[in-house]
């Protein structure tokens, strides 16, 4: 069982809070897709023949592919990787390029579910965003998604920003329930360095995001879960029942994959590499018949905590077995951090394994960081 992760590292016009590698400049494109096919040949290895459970285009946009840049990309993944058939394969689209003409050439590709960028559906928040998007496209591109035969699909709507009132994020979820959208990708907004976002709030130009009105929204989202019968089965994703995605999935279950593309990272199960992310180096290293990259072996601890900050955001929690059998020197200390928690009210116990519980969600992390150890 294995992933594959391919990062199409182009955008129409960069967002104001995005720091996702990507360039506006499309000068290099056709290069990098041939880098990409160039990487997918040397990389074929990576999963030592594991079967392909799931393969996700992530970005940047995805969606600026041509049909014969997709159409080449997918011939090198067959060529290289034994791909199984009912593989779950994502395409991130953003609502302008999903014209009908593009949904059908999707539709007709091995692409199975797309993950729409649609932030918002009010223009308020949508202009200082700069999406290249309006709020009827964010509609309209759901409909014809639908009517190309797309049923299986993820919209991303942001929360928490300062222009969006608690009526407007109301009115947001509202959307998502009257579009019976099945799988939902929510993120509170944070400021990111770099980004023009970050410059504003750092000169004043912007109000910096309200942690209180971040927790109200995500407290609107738990309730909206709840009472629409969504999975919530990690922090920022919901599902009707069956639509959880598999890709994403496996990350938080730490099954491996491989990343191809600039930036993009690869994990072993017990290794990390990530590429470069520079679109000019990582096409000059490719056509030189070698990979730019830096590697990270992961030490006990390392996995450890990464087990414990994957478990508790996502629904199926952490578990003493798994520990006791996986990490037994870090048993005791790990007991004693779980009957604290318990004791405090921030993890419950579910079945054989211990949850967040409902109040504690917004501080998934904070409460993972009490179980870290340092490392050996
Ligand atoms: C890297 S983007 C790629 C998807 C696609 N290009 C798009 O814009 O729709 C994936 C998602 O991350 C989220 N995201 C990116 N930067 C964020 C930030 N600073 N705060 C919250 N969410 C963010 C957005 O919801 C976005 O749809
Ligand atoms: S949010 Fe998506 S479209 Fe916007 S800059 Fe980031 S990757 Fe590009």
């Amino acid at each position: 069982m294995a992933g594959i992760y391919i990062h199409i590292p182009f955008c129409k016009q960069a967002c104001h809070y995005c720091n996702f590698h990507f360039s506006t400049s499309l000068n290099h494109k056709t290069a990098l897709v041939e880098a990409l096919q160039k990487e997918i040949k040397l990389q074929k290895n990576f999963l030592l023949g594991a079967t392909i459970e799931s393969i996700y285009f992530g970005g940047g946009t995805p969606s600026m592919l041509t049909e014969m840049e997709l159409m080449d990309i997918f011939s090198t993944l067959h060529q290289s990787f034994e791909i199984g058939k009912t593989a779950e394969i994502t395409f991130e689209a953003n609502p302008d390029d999903l014209t009908s003409a593009y949904l059908q050439t999707l539709v007709k590709s091995p692409v199975n579910r797309l993950s729409i960028g649609v932030q918002s559906f009010f223009e308020e928040d949508l202009k200082w965003m700069n999406r290249a998007h309006d709020a009827n496209q964010a509609i309209d591109c759901i409909h014809e998604a639908r009517k190309a035969g797309f049923e299986n699909f993820s919209v991303d709507l942001i929360y928490g920003s300062p222009s969006t009132s608690n009526g407007m994020w109301e009115k947001n979820l509202e959307k998502i329930r009257a579009l019976k959208i099945p799988h939902l990708s929510s993120y509170a907004l944070t400021v990111e360095e770099g980004t023009a976002l970050g410059s504003w709030v750092k000169k004043g130009k912007m109000p910096d995001v309200d942690p209180a009105k971040s927790l109200k929204h995500f407290e609107m989202l738990q309730q909206f879960v709840q009472k629409n019968h969504y999975r919530h089965y990690e922090i920022s994703n919901m599902a009707l029942e069956g639509f959880e995605a598999v890709h994403n999935s496996n990350y938080w279950k730490r099954i491996p994959y491989l990343g191809i593309g600039p930036a993009a990272h690869s994990f072993d199960g017990k290794n990390r590499q990530w590429n470069i992310n520079n679109n000019a180096k990582y096409i000059q290293a490719l056509n030189e018949g070698r990979l730019e990259m830096e590697k990270e072996a992961l030490s006990e601890s390392d996995l450890f905590n990464e087990y414990i900050m994957t478990g508790l955001r996502c629904d199926w929690g952490i578990s003493k077995a798994y520990i006791a059998k996986h990490f037994p020197q870090f048993n005791n200390t790990f007991e004693k951090e779980l009957a604290a928690q318990v004791q405090l009210g921030a993890l419950v116990e579910k079945t054989s394994s211990f949850v967040l519980a409902d109040a504690a969600k917004f501080i998934a992390d904070g409460v993972a960081s009490e179980f870290f150890v340092v490392n050996d």
